[in-house]
């Protein structure tokens, strides 16, 4: 692949961009400035520099990222900043999207992908893909509370009650949800109608997809292939 197409596939700019940066010698492979924007490069393993900041190529970004709370996931948020603004600019300008979306309260693991059929493919609700909270009650949990979780509870608007996969209490104001749809505010609806309330919410796992402990809040990494397995055989 040229040069130029490198750059405008990882989200550098229009192609008209991306050729001035490679003619300014902004750009170098293996160490070396390359000023042509027609240079053939292999892609296989391939890191290039801009500025002199690496950046490994990608056919297609697959990243995770530890949501601080008190941001939105969409690109054009309302009342928040968006969980762009914690992502380089290039992610945005290649396509990539939120995979599903945490309430702008909520923290821990976010899915993000310029991979159009793995965005819906996690996002359809005929996947059921099981999903691990944390929520932090405002009551006690109790018995009748994680039963009630268990055995389904009838959420405004929808026909049928929703069950949660797992309901397990880790302290007396701490419960452990899964659930395997993405449905709006479900987590808090769901603990609402179980008669409690959520003060704050962390998304553990997707999948078998766990949050890594040494990912710190307001960070994010590419997914590898043995995270993409374990993604999919959770
Ligand atoms: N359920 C919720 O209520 N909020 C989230 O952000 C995710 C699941």
């Amino acid at each position: 692949m040229n040069l130029e197409s490198v750059l405008f596939s990882q989200g550098f700019g229009s192609r008209r961009q991306c050729r001035a940066l490679i003619a300014d010698g902004r750009v170098s492979v293996g160490g070396a400035t390359l000023a042509d924007p027609d240079a053939d490069v292999d892609t296989n393993a391939l890191t290039f520099e801009v500025d002199g900041t690496a950046w490994p190529y990608h056919e297609r970004a697959y990243i995770l990222l530890n949501k601080p709370a008190g941001y939105e996931c969409s690109r054009d948020p309302q009342h928040h900043l968006s969980v762009f603004n914690l992502l380089p600019a290039q992610f945005a300008a290649r396509g990539v999207q939120c995979v599903g979306r945490l309430d702008q309260d909520t923290t821990g693991l976010l899915l993000l992908s310029d991979d159009g059929q793995f965005v819906h493919a996690y996002t359809s609700p005929k996947r059921k893909v099981p999903k691990v909270y944390l929520a932090t009650t405002r009551h006690p949990l109790d018995d009748a509370q994680l039963a009630a979780l268990r055995e389904g509870v009838l959420l405004h608007g929808e026909a049928k009650p929703i069950a949660a996969v797992a309901a397990h209490a880790r302290g007396e104001h701490a419960l452990e949800l899964t659930v395997l749809e993405g449905k709006y505010h479900q987590v808090k609806r769901m603990v609402a109608a179980a008669g409690n309330r959520v003060e704050a919410l962390h998304r553990e796992r997707v999948g078998g997809l766990a949050l890594p402990e040494t990912l710190a809040e307001g960070t994010w990494q590419w997914l590898d292939e043995a995270d993409l397995g374990a993604l999919r055989n959770g």
